[in-house]
């Protein structure tokens, strides 16, 4: 059994967080918050062209930066420092800085930090003015994003990574001589000696369209090359206009995000459910579904084609992009997802011993995967370095810096498989730890995905008024309990002596003396015990209520076991203990939404402070950009499969044992 995470760590110091570099950039004023509940920041994005301002309201856990929850969400802000504190380019305006101000003159409430006060006027600052980087979103804020005054050669993204931008997608604009009789140079040999730093093969559409497009264009044209290759030849100067779509192919959810790769900023970004979701939830039923009806596996490779156009479509609507300039997608997935759009039978991943067709998937045509882009553009794939950690894990290294940092991280990625990576520097080891549905909300009674409705934040009080305080997405009639939600309703419920350690509700006539406050709500279905989260009005009988059920932290704590049995383990073959971790990256669609402190209390990661466990958000999309804006980033990803030392936790003989170890709370 673990301790009281309430207790002071007798090993640590706010200090030595700040040497770690754990907490924000030097310079920042501290800001405490207690890892629970969610932050709303709400974007005024201003364009460059002097079109109306768009506006973007995000909601993240508390203590991410405004940069990040901006870059999260596809919102460019200025940086070439990478959101280190150092560039002082990352200027927004906090506007309700100046409300805030009007209400209680005596305080201003978003501290300013030294960096700010040497980048901005005394009047900039009282008008809101802040780097964006330096300020840690702890309540809602309304932030002015001017736009971009740079042209960057580098690009922030992941976690904090600066990436310089060498995309390989590149475009040169000459003007060629036209030929005469003494100069009789091929179309080809003419447009290649203008472009000698490139060296490109031709490929066959570019050719095609060469002799036309130079006599058609007064012999001013731009050349595009791909990875090494011309594939095309476009009429006049084009070279402001590449993009590239990352995608994050998840098994829920997809998520795209339109790049311009010559600036290093997003353009637009779209996600909708993967249109292979009538096919199950998971991937193992997805698996079965292609081995029961051979008609499955084409009707999957479909289905993820058209989530995939579909967004594709959409962000080029969004950004105002012609879909034929966009000549690179990069796609990470796990290796389910991966086999699945590239129409490869996914059956020998779903059975014993789990193996993948390959690791490396090779790049394909776009079309191939059924973008509807340029026609040559290319769709390239992350390596994976198991049946269960695909390309998104790796997309998630890469974007974490798992494989340069020199502290001990711990990297979690929580879903239906939870894949999880330890570092301590040196070595880097990875497994995956079968967690079940109850993060998506499967297998749980009042279960919902995080869409509107969902309950996603929960706090309990001691008092009647404050007794139970939700926080629903979308600020509606709370429908159902989402993973966050769950996460929290059972730390809750730890926390004030309603669940015991093994789990189970203290008997009624118990808590009234535990919580007085909520005693009411513990009750009945049936005959499983639940506590009554919501109650749609006052006479509504329970089978009418939002609740959390015996069963339903059964679920939980089985999730929690797995996922903690698989670091624990992970750790002792690095001969490290859990206190040796510095920091924790909860990562994906539900890891990076569950309250840290939540996390923390239920044993899902190591009961460390809550400003080690960090929200990192959609590591496997931020890969997927960086893997565009870069080709050396590229290239490490692929080196991450040499890196990386995969262990097969399953066979331990330890394994069950330590897993009933990790069953109490
Ligand atoms: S100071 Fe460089 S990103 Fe904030």
């Amino acid at each position: 059994m673990t301790s009281d995470p309430d207790a002071p760590d007798p090993d640590f110091s706010l200090d030595h967080v700040r040497r770690e570099g754990l907490m924000a950039s030097p310079g920042t004023e501290l800001v405490t918050h207690d890892g629970t509940g969610r932050v709303e920041l709400s974007f005024n994005v201003e364009d460059a062209g002097g079109a109306p301002p768009t506006q973007r309201s995000v909601r993240v856990p508390p203590g991410v930066t405004v940069f990040d929850s901006a870059s999260w969400n596809g919102i460019a802000i200025d940086s070439t420092c990478g959101g280190h504190g150092t560039c002082h380019k990352c200027k927004v305006r906090v506007t309700s800085v100046v409300e805030e101000v009007a209400q209680r003159p005596s305080r201003n409430p978003t501290p300013v930090s030294r960096h700010d006060v040497r980048t901005f006027t005394r009047d900039q600052l009282d008008a809101g003015w802040r780097l964006a980087c330096l300020v840690q979103a702890t309540r809602d804020l309304k932030v002015d994003v001017p736009p971009l005054t740079t042209r960057p050669k580098a690009a922030t993204v992941g976690v904090g990574r600066q990436v310089i931008l060498r995309p390989a997608v590149q475009k040169r604009y000459v003007e060629l001589a036209e030929p005469d009789l003494s100069d009789q140079r091929t179309d080809l040999d003419r447009l290649l000696a203008a472009i000698d730093d490139l060296a490109p093969q031709p490929d066959l559409h570019a050719l095609r369209r060469l002799p036309h497009v130079l006599r058609a264009a007064d012999w001013k044209v731009t050349a595009v090359v791909v990875d090494e290759v011309l594939v095309d030849v476009e009429p006049g100067d084009t070279t402001g206009q590449r993009y590239a779509i990352a995608f994050d192919l998840g098994t829920t959810t997809v998520v795209a995000t339109l790049l311009d790769v010559a600036l290093g900023t997003p353009v637009g970004v779209a996600s909708m459910l993967n249109k292979q979701q009538p096919y199950g939830g998971d991937v193992i039923t997805r698996i079965s579904a292609t081995m029961l009806d051979p008609q499955t596996l084409p009707r999957l490779q479909q289905a993820a084609a058209t989530t995939l156009a579909e967004l594709a479509a959409q962000v080029c609507r969004e950004g105002g992009v012609d879909p034929q300039q966009v000549y690179e997608v990069a796609i990470a997935g796990n290796a389910t997802m991966t086999a699945l759009v590239l129409g490869i039978d996914p059956e020998p991943l779903g059975v014993a011993p789990f193996v993948m067709a390959t690791a490396q998937p090779p790049t394909v045509l776009a079309s191939d995967v059924g973008l509807d882009v340029h026609p040559r553009a290319r769709a390239v794939f992350f390596p994976a370095l198991g049946a269960y950690v695909g390309g998104d894990i790796v997309a998630g290294m890469l974007a974490t810096g798992m494989d340069r940092d020199k502290r001990t991280r711990l990297f979690i990625d929580v879903g239906t498989n939870c894949e999880l990576v330890v570092s301590d520097g040196d070595r880097i080891l990875s497994t995956a730890a079968p967690a079940g549905p109850a993060f998506e909300g499967g297998a749980i009674r009042c279960g919902m995905r995080a869409a509107d409705g969902a309950i996603e934040v929960i706090k309990l009080g001691a008092t009647p008024e404050d007794a139970v305080q939700l926080g629903v997405i979308g600020d509606v009639e709370p429908k159902g309990l989402c993973g966050s939600g769950l996460v929290d309703a059972v730390a809750e419920l730890v926390r004030v002596g309603l669940l015991d350690v093994s789990g189970r509700f203290v008997p009624d006539e118990q808590a009234p003396e535990v919580a007085p406050a909520l005693a009411d709500r513990l009750t009945r279905i049936g005959e499983e015990r639940v506590f009554v989260l919501h109650r749609p009005h006052a006479d509504a009988v329970p089978e009418e209520c939002v609740v959390l059920s015996q069963r339903d932290v059964r679920e939980l704590q089985f999730a929690k076991a797995a996922i903690s049995t698989g670091w624990t383990l992970l750790l002792e073959e690095l001969g490290l203990e859990h206190r040796d971790v510095q920091q924790v990256l909860m990562a994906g669609s539900f890891g990076s939404y569950i309250s840290p402190a939540s996390a923390v209390r239920i044993g899902l990661v190591p009961k460390l402070p809550v400003l080690r466990i960090v929200s990192a958000g959609n590591v496997a999309g931020e890969g997927a950009k960086m893997a565009l804006l870069s080709v050396r980033e590229r290239a490490g990803a692929a080196a991450l499969l040499q890196e990386v030392t995969y262990v097969e936790l399953s066979d331990r003989p330890d394994f069950n044992d330590r897993f009933v170890d990790q069953l109490a709370f």
